[in-house]
């Protein structure tokens, strides 16, 4: 990781170096807390997701704010969360072989830890890396409810693993993951509400079961920004893992709410802020944002308060814009906000966000679980 910081507390943001990851501290705090306001009174628990921000100082904010705890996806995530305070984590993943079961147990010395499985190797291998280290580890069972990632495919396959989770001596079981992660980009309202609500099915018939066998299944996590409040209100769903909700991105922009306007639950607080490099003709400007400053895996950026200014391809340190406005006029050395296309991608290329009011920085916090493969 870069130490140095990309820029000073009070600084312009003018006078910021480019390309920085920039995060408007008014929207992000507004967000931040509606979230978790819409749940109150409803029968769940937030754990957002920290593979949005990556960052232990954001992690304690969502906490303050009544979150249980976060999720993470990689074991080196969790680590950086646990180094950074957070008490609870969940790895809403499945984790293979030796090295990281004993790095995930060794968590479990530090922090409250739980863990996915769909595999009855897999959950021999974990209870013997916690019995190692003299620990015990949370177990919920993940089942495929249409996001065809991981998990079981069938009840009796989830009541297997969970009856062998239950026999285990440093293992203990707590319930079913059953993230839709198919349904949060699904453009209307209704197309997502039918696929949660096919998934909070299958997952309360899958928890019947089990409990018919005399296992506790206390905990159903699952749900994103896209469709948390359909899990919220399903009776069914314990626990809400969203992630997104603190920035979005020009993709989740594009989702419509119920009434078929764009949704509006969310800010957009997360910018790339990048200069112009060239600009070769009227028509054609290059920015200093490419590949190695945004991702392009759900299209590309939007250029922020311009209009008739496209953001059409994406080179490994360039990114070229269309000008179809002749109003609009550049110059080299012009500072651009960029809305990232997809948050999550986007924020594991940089060290830093450097968090911005009014016009002036007034934060710098650390992205120390960017990267984290392993
Ligand atoms: C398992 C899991 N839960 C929750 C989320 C959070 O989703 P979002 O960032 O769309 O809110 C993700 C995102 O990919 C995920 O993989």
């Amino acid at each position: 990781m870069t130490t140095r910081a990309p820029a000073d507390i009070g600084m312009p943001l003018q006078a910021v170096d480019t390309p920085a990851l920039i995060i408007e501290l008014d929207a992000f705090e507004c967000n931040l807390r509606r979230l978790p306001q819409s749940l109150v009174g409803k029968p769940v628990r937030l754990r957002p997701h920290a593979k949005t921000h990556k960052c232990p100082v954001i992690a304690l904010k969502q906490i303050e704010l009544g979150a249980v705890g976060q999720c993470v996806q990689k074991v080196g995530e969790a680590e950086a969360l646990v180094m950074g305070g957070v008490k609870d984590v969940l790895v809403c993943n499945q984790i293979v072989g030796a090295p990281k079961l004993e790095r995930l147990a060794a968590l479990a010395k530090l922090a409250q830890i739980g863990v996915c499985v769909d595999d009855a190797g897999n959950v021999e291998d974990l209870n013997a890396a916690a019995r190692r280290l003299g620990v015990k580890l949370d177990v919920l069972v993940e089942i495929n409810v249409g996001a065809n990632r991981c998990g079981v495919e069938s009840a009796e396959a989830a009541l297997d693993l969970a009856k062998k989770i239950a026999a285990l001596s440093n293992l203990r079981f707590r319930g079913l993951q059953a993230y839709q992660g198919a349904a949060q980009h699904l453009r209307q309202y209704s197309e997502r509400k039918a696929a949660i609500q096919a998934a909070a099915e299958q997952s309360r018939k899958t928890k019947a079961l089990i409990e018919q066998h005399g296992i506790r299944c206390e905990c159903i996590t699952g749900a994103g920004t896209g469709t948390y409040l359909i899990e919220a209100a399903s009776e069914v769903y314990t626990e809400l893992q969203a992630g997104s909700y603190i920035f979005m991105d020009a993709d989740y922009n594009r989702n419509l709410a119920p009434d078929g306007a764009p949704i509006s639950d969310f800010e957009q607080s997360l910018f790339i802020w990048t200069t112009v490099m060239s600009y070769p003709t009227a028509e054609r400007a290059v920015v200093d944002a490419g590949l190695k400053a945004l991702s392009v895996d759900s299209g590309n950026p939007l250029v922020a308060g311009l209009k008739g200014v496209e953001y059409v391809r994406a080179s490994d340190e360039h990114g070229n814009l269309k000008i179809t406005n002749p109003e609009v006029s550049l110059k080299i050395g012009d500072k651009l906000k960029l809305v990232p296309g997809h948050c999550d991608p986007t924020v594991n290329l940089y060290d830093w966000y450097v968090g911005v009011r009014a016009g002036k920085v007034e934060a710098l916090w650390p992205i120390s679980a960017r990267g984290a493969l392993l």
